[in-house]
């Protein structure tokens, strides 16, 4: 029809191209059925993780589907074709968030730290639920025109988020910013292996082919496990608020219904672990097929720099100048300021921490494209998880300056194959940021090794984004998908590790025991005695 259309306006040479075009055309979008509407719920207020979550409607809305999506911080992907339901967090909220920021990065003592920590933690859930309770939300779930076909959840502190699949009655997958663990395997019935699969990077990375990191891997499980146990009765307390049980299947019930998780891993990310069908690796999904032109100044920045390159600072989006000791930004300060490569620094605050006729300060960079670029050199990260994979796939060393959460994984974890070092927030100099960066610029190693990674790890059947829109179009196609679904997720903990078997079994070995010995000790006792009375009679 559109050949046909066509052709009465065009002239030959333009009819067959356009003839060619929409057959292209046509084959790019033949496997879609037809579009389907999907709601997207991300209220984190995390920039690096709504990054990930976002990269996965995107493609969905390439593919012509109904895109709502609901986030609590603007969308930087300013496609018009999103629906989109802007819910910021209250100002209450957010000035608990900036105090708690404020005391878990200051210097305390442990146990300080520790009830800081879980502070922070216990208040992720409710203001997760403001969400849900904000009448934006509620006009949106109330509107009974309002029908999805898969609902994408942000995964964080929020599985209460699953009754909005019964609400909609429609299948729900969760997006989650990092590697499987304990949390989000419990959805999908996904093993924790602790012999050989680490708990989780928020905990370091012991060495699991020693005994030692072993026994700390299966030490740390049971804290973990008592916090996740914790965590879960305050998340079917909030979901109980929401989802009033006499109108939706219990919590536990409907956490059973979620089809797929799709995390920001991938095995070549160096961690091998056992995962059942509906855990999929999507590790880089927030990486662009293929990078667009840097802005006009960022590229005259390279051409003038192409002799010595160019180096990458950035300490995230979640941290703030507020978060990061002055003293480490002053070092490394003072430390870049030396050298002759030109350095792009991520900085939004306007008091910078100094000028060098070398240093940009930028408050935003296209960190995607950057890394893509052949003559940037070295990447300067806090070691978030998005940034931290965005340069191992783009093939980029780094130094690494953690300081909280995951980052501390993230960052041995990297030194650990090799892309790079890391300095200790906590005492690094500017003599040791200089050491670093310099041997991390000169010494081949590190970016031969990053290098062979981003080969590696770029080789695979389908890109992360493929792999997406396929998992996502699939649970829609099957209806949730089911019939991929772990058995494992209808056990309890007893009969997933078969205590329950091995119970019964020593029951009955205990029976049998007990079955086969009275009688023995009977008559063994008595042969006994009938013995003794001989010798003492032979005595006699
Ligand atoms: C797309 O989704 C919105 C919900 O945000 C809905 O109002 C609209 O009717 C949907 N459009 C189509 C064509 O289904």
């Amino acid at each position: 029809m559109i050949v046909n259309f066509a052709s009465a306006i065009m002239d030959d040479g333009k009819k067959i191209k356009l003839f060619v075009a929409s057959l292209v055309l046509l084959a790019a979008f033949a496997p879609i059925s037809e579009s389907a509407n999907i709601l997207g719920i991300f209220t984190t207020t995390s920039p690096s993780h709504n990054i990930v979550h976002m990269s996965y409607l995107r493609p969905l809305i390439e593919r012509g589907h109904n895109v709502t999506v609901v986030t609590s911080i603007p969308l930087k992907d300013k496609n018009p074709k999103y629906h989109h339901i802007l819910i910021p967090p209250t100002e209450a909220r957010t000035k608990q968030m900036a105090d708690m920021k404020a005391a878990v990065s200051k210097k305390r003592s442990l146990l300080e730290l520790i009830r800081t920590s879980l502070e922070s933690v216990s208040s992720f859930g409710p203001m997760l639920a403001d969400h849900l309770k904000d009448q934006r939300f509620q006009d949106l779930m109330q509107n009974p025109d309002n029908k999805f076909d898969l609902i994408v959840g942000g995964y964080f502190f929020n599985p209460f988020y699953v009754g909005l699949a019964a609400h909609f009655r429609c299948p729900m997958v969760l997006s989650y910013a990092n590697a499987p663990n304990s949390l989000t395997n419990s959805f999908i019935g996904n093993p924790n292996e602790l012999a050989y699969v680490p708990l989780s990077p928020l905990f370091g990375l012991p060495d699991l082919s020693t005994f030692k990191g072993r026994l700390t891997n299966f030490m740390i499980n049971i804290p973990v496990s008592v916090f996740n146990g914790l965590m879960d009765m305050q998340m079917e307390g909030i979901y109980n608020e929401i989802f009033s049980p006499t109108e939706y299947p219990s919590y536990h019930e409907a956490k059973k219904k979620v089809s797929l998780i799709m995390f920001n891993y991938h095995f070549t990310d160096g961690i091998v672990r056992p995962n059942v069908p509906a855990a999929i690796e999507c590790g880089g999904i927030q990486i662009k097929d293929k990078p667009d032109p840097l802005p006009e100044n960022l590229q005259k920045l390279f051409n003038a720099s192409s002799e010595h390159g160019v180096i990458y600072v950035s300490f995230g989006s979640n941290l703030g100048i507020n978060d990061i000791n002055p003293d480490v930004v002053n070092a490394l300060f003072k430390a870049l300021s030396g050298l002759k490569q030109t350095v792009l620094w991520k900085w939004s605050d306007p008091k910078t921490p100094g000028t060098a006729s070398n240093i940009h300060y930028n408050s935003w960079l296209p960190q995607d494209d950057l890394l893509q670029h052949p003559n940037l050199k070295l990447f300067i990260t806090h070691a978030g998880k998005g940034g931290v994979t965005e340069a191992a796939y783009h093939g980029v060393p780094m130094v690494a300056v953690p300081m909280i959460a995951d980052q501390i994984g993230n960052a041995a974890q990297m030194v650990k194959d090799g892309f790079g070092l890391q300095v200790d927030k906590k005492t690094v100099t500017e003599d040791q940021f200089k050491e670093a960066i310099l041997e991390v610029l000169t010494n081949p190693q590190y970016t031969e090794n990053v290098r062979r990674f981003s080969k590696l790890t770029k080789d695979r059947p389908m890109t992360p984004r493929e792999t997406a829109v396929f998992w996502l179009e699939y649970v829609i196609r099957h209806k949730g998908a089911y019939h991929m679904q772990s058995p494992a997720v209808h056990l309890n903990t007893f009969q997933l590790y078969s205590f329950d078997v091995i119970a019964f079994i020593l029951l009955i070995l205990f029976l049998v025991y007990k079955l086969v010995s009275v009688p023995l000790i009977f008559v063994f006792r008595r042969l006994i005695a009938k013995f003794t009375k001989v010798q003492k009679i032979k005595k006699h």
